[in-house]
This record gives C-alpha cells, sequence and structure tokens, in this order.
C-alpha cells in the first residue's frame, strides 16, 4: 500500500470558493479577482523561496489579495479584507473529496496533506470542512522555510513520512507534479477541467486522472502492470547537481 501526499489549495480545497463573496462586492470581476490572486499568491511564494526571502503563505495570501485590489481598481475596507482572508482560511473541499479519500483510506494507503500552507492553516481548512481524520498527520513546507518546488520539501516530505521513493504527490497544479517527479516521487495529475493545461516540459505525470474518484482504481492498476517503464521520469540526481556546483 502506497504513501500518498495530497496536495490542498487547488487540488482538495477550491481556491475560487471566495467567488460568491467577491460577486456580492465587485460584481463580474469576481472570478478575474480569484484567479489572479491565486496565480499571484503562487508567483509570490516561487519568488520568496527563490529570494531566500522566506514569509508564511498566508503573507503571500494577503499581499497577493493587495496587488489584486491596487489591479482591479477596488476599494476593500480593512473589515472586508479580514472578512475575505478568514473565509480563504475556511475555503471549501471540492465535492469529490470526502468520498475519494475515503475509498483510499479503506483500500490501505496512507494519507497525508502536504502543503505550503503552515500546519495550522492546513489543520484548520480540513477541519472545516470535516476532512482532518482522514490524513495521518499534516506536512507543511513551513518548517523548510521555502516551498514548492523546491525539491528539499518533496525529500522533506518523504522523511517525515517515512516513505520511499515509490511515495505519490496527488496535486492539480502541474508545477507541483512537475517538481515532485523531478524530486524521485510519483505523481498524480488531477485534471480537473478539460481547460487545465500540464507545462511542456518533457516531465509528464505518472498517471493523469480527471476525477479524484478514479485515482483508487488507476493507482491499482500501476501497481498490477508494475508502471510503464516509459512513464518512470528520469530527473537529475543530487549528485549530479552537486557537480554543477563544483
Ligand atoms: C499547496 C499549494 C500548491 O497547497 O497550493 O501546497
Amino acid at each position: 500500500m502506497d504513501t500518498l501526499a495530497f496536495d490542498i489549495y487547488g487540488t482538495l480545497i477550491d481556491t475560487d470558493g471566495v467567488v460568491s463573496q467577491l460577486r456580492e462586492w465587485i460584481g463580474q470581476q469576481a472570478e478575474t479577482f480569484s484567479h489572479l490572486w491565486r496565480s499571484k499568491q503562487l508567483e509570490y511564494s516561487f519568488r520568496r523561496g527563490l529570494m531566500q526571502r522566506y514569509e508564511n503563505f498566508a503573507v503571500c495570501t494577503r499581499q497577493a489579495l493587495e496587488y489584486c485590489c491596487d489591479y482591479h481598481q477596488v476599494l476593500f475596507s480593512p473589515e472586508q479584507k479580514d472578512a475575505i482572508l478568514e473565509s480563504y482560511r475556511k475555503l471549501p473541499a471540492y465535492a469529490d473529496v470526502d468520498r475519494s479519500l475515503t475509498a483510499l483510506r479503506a483500500a490501505g494507503h496512507s494519507l497525508y496533506a502536504f502543503s505550503n500552507g503552515s500546519v495550522e492553516a492546513v489543520e484548520e481548512v480540513l477541519v472545516a470542512n470535516g476532512l482532518r481524520d482522514l490524513f495521518l498527520d499534516v506536512v507543511s513546507c513551513d518548517p523548510l522555510k521555502t516551498f514548492k518546488p523546491n525539491p528539499d520539501v518533496y525529500h522533506y516530505f518523504m522523511r517525515k513520512a517515512n516513505a520511499s521513493d515509490d511515495a505519490w504527490l496527488i496535486s492539480s497544479n502541474p508545477f507541483d507534479v512537475i517538481g515532485a517527479i523531478s524530486a524521485g516521487m510519483r505523481a498524480a495529475w488531477v485534471r480537473r477541467s478539460q481547460q487545465a493545461i500540464f507545462d511542456p516540459w518533457g516531465i509528464d505525470p505518472t498517471i493523469t486522472v480527471s476525477r479524484l474518484c478514479d485515482l483508487n482504481e488507476k493507482i491499482a492498476s500501476y501497481q498490477i502492470t508494475g508502471g510503464n517503464a516509459a512513464n518512470k521520469q528520469s530527473h537529475r540526481p543530487p549528485e549530479e547537481a552537486a557537480d554543477v556546483l563544483r
């Protein structure tokens, strides 16, 4: 049975869950605001990771909100900003999460939450959705003071979960899937919409599902066939990376 590391935001938890609140305040701009908010939040995490100017994911989220207000030229009061950030801490899960994770647990897999978010933030959103008990533990990038897709965070996950390189990352975020495979894990891409595009980097997901509820069967058939050799991505081993630095 496998160790499964579930990405949280965008995979289990719907970051567009704030759209209905935003719609009351800014009408038709709500969806583009929400999408920009999410992409700026990630951009800030990537940049902070690269620059080694770490602030936790909640800071990236708050600063991305400020950026979006300026970009869309909307003036939210401090109370509105607090309210929307409070909603963000309790974002809703996608409808298929509970039953899919319950089935994976029943099949004997070990489930972990694995996120850029702090342990407290991830615990809060999982508890709000009644999902916390499905996971053995919550593993956050926070103690490393960097973010996905730094390979260190995937190696840290494997150490924390006492897992080998047959552990899986499950994510809807292509950058996360590529990061995990590149760091030596297997990874399932949850392609939640037909519009979702996988980055053409020549590093493909080990498996792809369009619905979380298909994961159990896909992982089982991957185990039976032993995985297709073509699916096993080569990645630069740490020694080679070290050579470059010498
Ligand atoms: C997370 C980010 C990728 O949950 O949203 O780790």
